[in-house]
This record gives C-alpha cells, sequence and structure tokens, in this order.
C-alpha cells in the first residue's frame, strides 16, 4: 500500500490540536455549533460518491463522514437519519463528529441558548425504532436545495498534493458509477428542485468511460457551468500542486473549449477558469498574468479559491486581505467575472 504523503500525515496532528482548540474556545464563549451542509443550507458539500455513499462534505476521504447509502436508504432517510442526526446533535453539545469539521467551511457557530430540540416533519422517515431526541443549533434542517457534489467516478491521473483521492478510491466499493445509477440520481437532483449539482468530487469526471452518455443525462439538467481547476501559470507553478498536471495543455483545451462553444454561437455553459489559490501562485503580479490569459481565452470568469490543505501552501495573502481588491467576494474566494453572466439554475462539471 502507498505511504500516506507527509503533509497528510502531520494534517492529521493539526487537525487533532484544531479540534481541542476550536471546542474549547466555543465553550468559553458561550458557544455550539451547527453544520451549514446537515441544515440543507450549503452550496458545495452534500456528495452522493461513486457507490452511492452520500458524505457530508467533500473532503470526506476516510469515510468518516458518510451518512449513509442510497443503495440501501432514499435520499430524506440518509439526510434525517442516525449518523447525521447524531452529527447535529454532537455539534450542538459543542463537540466535533469528525475530524473533517475541523477545516470545514460548513462549521458554523451558534450560542448556547440557540439550541433546539429537533422535531422530525410528519412525513419525516423515523427509522421505526425510538431514540434519544436529536438536538440542533442554526437553521432547523431541512433537504438540501442549493447545491450538491456527484461523483461519477473516483478515478484520476493528476495526483494533487492535497487531495487524498486515493484513500477514498479504496474505501469506494465500485470506481465507477454505472449510467442506471446516474440516471436515479438525475431524478433526485429534480426532484430536490436543486439549483446547483457540481458534477465533481474525488476524481476526474473526464476520465469516466461513459462520458459521453453521461453528459447528455446531465444536459437534461441543464449543465450550464464547466470549471477548469488550473492552478496557476505556468508548468512550473501548476506542477507544486497538481504534480501530474499539464499547464500547457489545460490551458490549451481551455481555450479550444471557448472556441468550439463561441463558434456555434452559444452562451452556455459557462466556461469558468477555476484557480486554487496558494502562497506560491499568489503575488499580485500572478493573479493579474492570470486574468490577462483568463480574457485572451475567452473564459466568462476566473476565480480564485483558497484553501488550507496542504497547510504549508495557505495562501496568507488572501487571509490577510491583500487580494481584496481583486474581483468580488463570495463563496468561491474572490471572483472576476469576465462577462455579464446571468443567474441560472445549474449544473457544474470540472
Ligand atoms: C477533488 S477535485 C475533482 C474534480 C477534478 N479532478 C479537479 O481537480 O478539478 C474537486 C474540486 O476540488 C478542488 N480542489 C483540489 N484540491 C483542493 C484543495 N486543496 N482545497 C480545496 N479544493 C481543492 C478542485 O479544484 C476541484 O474543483
Ligand atoms: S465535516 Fe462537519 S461541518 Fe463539514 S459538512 Fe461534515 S459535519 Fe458538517
Ligand atoms: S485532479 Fe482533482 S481528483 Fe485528481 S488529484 Fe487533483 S484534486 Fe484530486
Amino acid at each position: 500500500m502507498k505511504r500516506r504523503r507527509f503533509n497528510w500525515v502531520v494534517s492529521d496532528y493539526v487537525r487533532k490540536a484544531l479540534k481541542v482548540y476550536l471546542e474549547w474556545s466555543a465553550r468559553l464563549k458561550g458557544e455550539r455549533f451547527y453544520c451549514n451542509a446537515l441544515a440543507g443550507e450549503s452550496d458545495y458539500n452534500i456528495t452522493v460518491n461513486c457507490d452511492l455513499t452520500v458524505s457530508c462534505a467533500c473532503q470526506d476521504y476516510d469515510g468518516s463522514g458518510h451518512i449513509g447509502d442510497l443503495n440501501k436508504s432514499t435520499f430524506k432517510e440518509v439526510f434525517f437519519g442516525p449518523t447525521a442526526q447524531r452529527f447535529r446533535t454532537e455539534l450542538a453539545m459543542g463537540k466535533l463528529p469528525i475530524m473533517t469539521c475541523t477545516r470545514c467551511g460548513d462549521l458554523k457557530r451558534a450560542k448556547k441558548s440557540q439550541v433546539k430540540v429537533f422535531t422530525p416533519a410528519s412525513d419525516a422517515p423515523q427509522n421505526g425504532t425510538k431514540t434519544e431526541p436529536s438536538l440542533f443549533a442554526g437553521p432547523t434542517p431541512r433537504l438540501p436545495y442549493r447545491g450538491m457534489l456527484l461523483e461519477n467516478t473516483v478515478r484520476c491521473n493528476i495526483d494533487c498534493i492535497g487531495c487524498d483521492r486515493q484513500s477514498a478510491a479504496r474505501i469506494r466499493t465500485t470506481k465507477q458509477m454505472d449510467l442506471d445509477k446516474l440516471s436515479q440520481m438525475a431524478d433526485l437532483v429534480h426532484d430536490l428542485g436543486l439549483e446547483q449539482l457540481f458534477y465533481l468530487n474525488l476524481g476526474e469526471p473526464f476520465l469516466s468511460p461513459n462520458i459521453g452518455q453521461e453528459l447528455p443525462l446531465l444536459a437534461a439538467l441543464s449543465a450550464s457551468h464547466i470549471f477548469f481547476s488550473i492552478a496557476g501559470t505556468s508548468e512550473e507553478m501548476l506542477k507544486k500542486y497538481e504534480k501530474l498536471g499539464h499547464y500547457e495543455k489545460a490551458y490549451t483545451c481551455m481555450k479550444a473549449l471557448v472556441d468550439y462553444r463561441n463558434a456555434r454561437g452559444l452562451s452556455q455553459p459557462i466556461l469558468e477558469w477555476k484557480y486554487l489559490l496558494f502562497n506560491w501562485n499568489d503575488r499580485p503580479e500572478m493573479i493579474s498574468r492570470a486574468i490577462e490569459l483568463a480574457k485572451a481565452a475567452g473564459v466568462d470568469a476566473i476565480s480564485f479559491w483558497p484553501t488550507n490543505n496542504p497547510f504549508f501552501g495557505i495562501s496568507y495573502r488572501y487571509r490577510l486581505g491583500m487580494l481584496n481588491n481583486i474581483g468580488i467576494k463570495n463563496w468561491k474566494g474572490r471572483e472576476v467575472d469576465l462577462r455579464q453572466v446571468a443567474k441560472a439554475p445549474q449544473a457544474v462539471v470540472a
């Protein structure tokens, strides 16, 4: 078995320390936690994995965030099931149920006085057993409506240093979602009335041998946004994170897709350069160069996404507000809209 990367081993210690810190600091301030994703309010975290397990977070590399399995239960049963309820209850009691919470953007705080007992809706599944009352803080949990991730495959050929995809691949019972299952998931997305579907998680969606048949299924959900995850503006910069990636190939493909779309007189899918920010690619001149290159490629937007992973790559320029003059702030980080884009329901492919 391949040895875990050094940054992941260190990261385990960092997360243990963070857990103690976060739990005590909340307790001392009279605060408790809640999970925005388990409240049904997140854009980007609840994930249906390629083997139909459901994770609360997209960085669920070890399965500790599995809240259920759609092979055995409905989505509603999973979302209000015993594991999800235990997570909500522990958070409301001031405890982080899994280590992933320590670095999760959906971990939120609320005053202790705002903790409530969860009363399931009359049509909510009861699982046939009488259990302890569940608690929650923050908004009353509801089914997700803003966005979710759907993983068609857990295969990848890029090997990014902050992505422990290989561990996730080891625990999947299949590496690839078959077309029947995918079409069931398309129905789920429709039934939930999701505003956005991110067609990615811990794999490279375009490595699926069925991608040609999958895209029409997505088209039925009005697939309208493709992100190109390119973490730099040169081969050297990109390979610091995306070790087996190729800047020239990625940039050329992105530009070719813009040309292909434009030649057909289409304005969709929206094409966006997703630029993960690290302290080796976040200097102002690098950001300006990326924006110029994005304009030259003709993409609709370029967004700059901060990450805490790997810990030694954290963009302190972003954290210190030194990039606040770039575009607008949103849930991604900072975004430069290179074209006025109408907001519409969308499915997203990376
Ligand atoms: C795991 S990847 C799967 C999709 C595709 N393989 C890719 O990398 O774009 C899912 C998303 O995570 C993002 N990502 C990769 N490393 C990350 C990190 N260290 N922190 C936050 N997001 C990251 C990627 O940009 C991508 O949009
Ligand atoms: S890791 Fe924690 S905070 Fe993040 S989605 Fe899961 S339960 Fe919520
Ligand atoms: S390309 Fe995506 S899935 Fe592959 S290693 Fe990088 S982040 Fe993980």
